[in-house]
């Protein structure tokens, strides 16, 4: 009998869905080995808990240096590993940045995905393991939406270039399915958030700000367009989706989504209601915060999800900013004493 552990490759590592991920993973028993690129800085602090040994003297998660930028590097590392399966979560994946650094964007979040199915369909040439991809497809290739709620046969028609690099690399995603016959799966995902969420994204920013707020480390925030809707999940409950997609027989495409939809607006009457708070009386509207092109409606018909995959998300909405808001109370405690005792040392 084969005990070998299945083995499992995760770019995006270090960002909220690949520490989502990999804790499923581990739970799991696979071996998961992450791309982790360089800064001056070390960027583990989502993962950290999964760094060391386990109970029996093995490490199920094993960090690599590298880059979405360097096909070598990535070429390399497949063939070291020669993992079971693929999750491609690595990104530029900031849409207000993508305006911003949108050569970037192209490089990074559409490029690298054709560089690592190179090195994907590499492997299975020279040894013939057949490898099993999954690609971070995103609700944001609607964009200005062609018919609501958005399913599978949508036509895209992205508004930022993040966006457009999604749309790429979805494509050549499937390109590489047809053309190579490749176990390759896109999940067309709609937003999701958790309280590792990055504090940039509007979900986050909104509850780290209202508990800072209730706390008096600081009085306002200032948001763009509070009428933009989206489709918000929790990162736990759609991570498994991506995981139930390589466990099929046959890979496809699949909308991943709540199927439920709330503005900007909402989310921030929630999560100052949730505290005792009147957003009314702390958010104001910066102009800076606008997008050149928006996305003002984003609602998921996951329907294909749930009856091929048996997936359906567990949080809703209510409970989702609660969970955020709570979490980011105790970071707002903390960061609150600290400064107390700071005060009076
Ligand atoms: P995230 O928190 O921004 O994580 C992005 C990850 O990509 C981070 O680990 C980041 O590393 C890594 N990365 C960025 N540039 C890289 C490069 N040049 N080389 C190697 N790694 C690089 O994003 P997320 O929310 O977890 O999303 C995961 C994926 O799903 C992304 O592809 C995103 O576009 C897509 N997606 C997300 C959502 C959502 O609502 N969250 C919805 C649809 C699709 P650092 O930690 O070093 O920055
Ligand atoms: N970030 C941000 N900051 N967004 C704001 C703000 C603000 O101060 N004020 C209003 N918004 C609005 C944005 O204009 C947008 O309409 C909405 O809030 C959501 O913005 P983000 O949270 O930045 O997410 P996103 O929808 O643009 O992109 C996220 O979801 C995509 C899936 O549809 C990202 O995670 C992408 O990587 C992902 O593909």
């Amino acid at each position: 009998m084969n005990h070998e552990p299945r083995r499992a490759f995760v770019t995006g590592i270090t960002g909220q869905d690949g520490s989502y991920l990999a804790e499923l993973l581990t739970g799991k028993g696979y071996e998961v080995h992450g791309l982790m690129r360089r800064s001056s800085t070390f960027g583990t602090r989502r993962i950290e808990h999964l760094c060391g040994d386990d109970a029996a003297g093995r490490r199920p998660l094993r960090l690599h240096d590298g880059d979405m930028s360097d096909a070598n590097c990535l070429v390399r590392l497949i063939r070291e590993i020669q993992p079971h399966e693929v999750y491609n979560l690595a990104a530029q994946s900031q849409v207000r940045v993508s305006f911003d650094q949108p050569t970037y964007t192209a490089d990074v979040t559409a490029i690298g995905a054709l560089r690592l199915l190179e090195a994907v369909r590499d492997l299975q040439d020279s040894v013939g393991t057949p490898v099993r991809y999954y690609q971070a497809s995103s609700s944001e290739m609607f964009g200005e939406v062609a018919e609501t709620p958005q399913r599978e046969s949508t036509p895209f028609h992205p508004r930022s270039p993040y966006g457009v690099a999604k749309v790429y690399a979805h494509w050549i995603t499937v390109n590489y399915r047809e053309s190579y016959g490749l176990h390759a799966s896109c999940g067309i995902l709609f937003n999701h958030e958790s309280p590792r969420r990055g504090e940039t994204f509007v979900t986050r920013k909104i509850t780290r700000a209202a508990t800072r707020i209730k706390l008096g480390l600081q009085e306002k925030v200032l948001l763009g367009n509070l009428e933009a809707r989206r489709d918000w999940g929790f990162a736990g409950d759609f991570v498994e989706a991506m995981w139930l997609m390589l466990q099929q027989d046959d890979p496809g495409d699949f909308v991943v989504a709540t199927d439920e939809t709330h503005s900007v607006r909402e989310f921030c009457e929630e999560a100052f209601g949730r505290l005792g708070l009147d957003y009314r009386d702390h958010v104001a509207i910066d102009p800076r915060y606008f997008r050149p092109a928006e996305v003002d409606l984003m609602l998921g018909d996951s329907s294909r999800a749930r009856r091929r995959l048996g997936w359906r998300p567990r949080v809703g909405f209510r409970e989702l900013v609660a969970m955020m808001v709570d979490a980011d109370l105790e970071l707002a405690r903390r960061e609150a004493e600290t400064r107390h005792a700071d005060q009076h040392r």
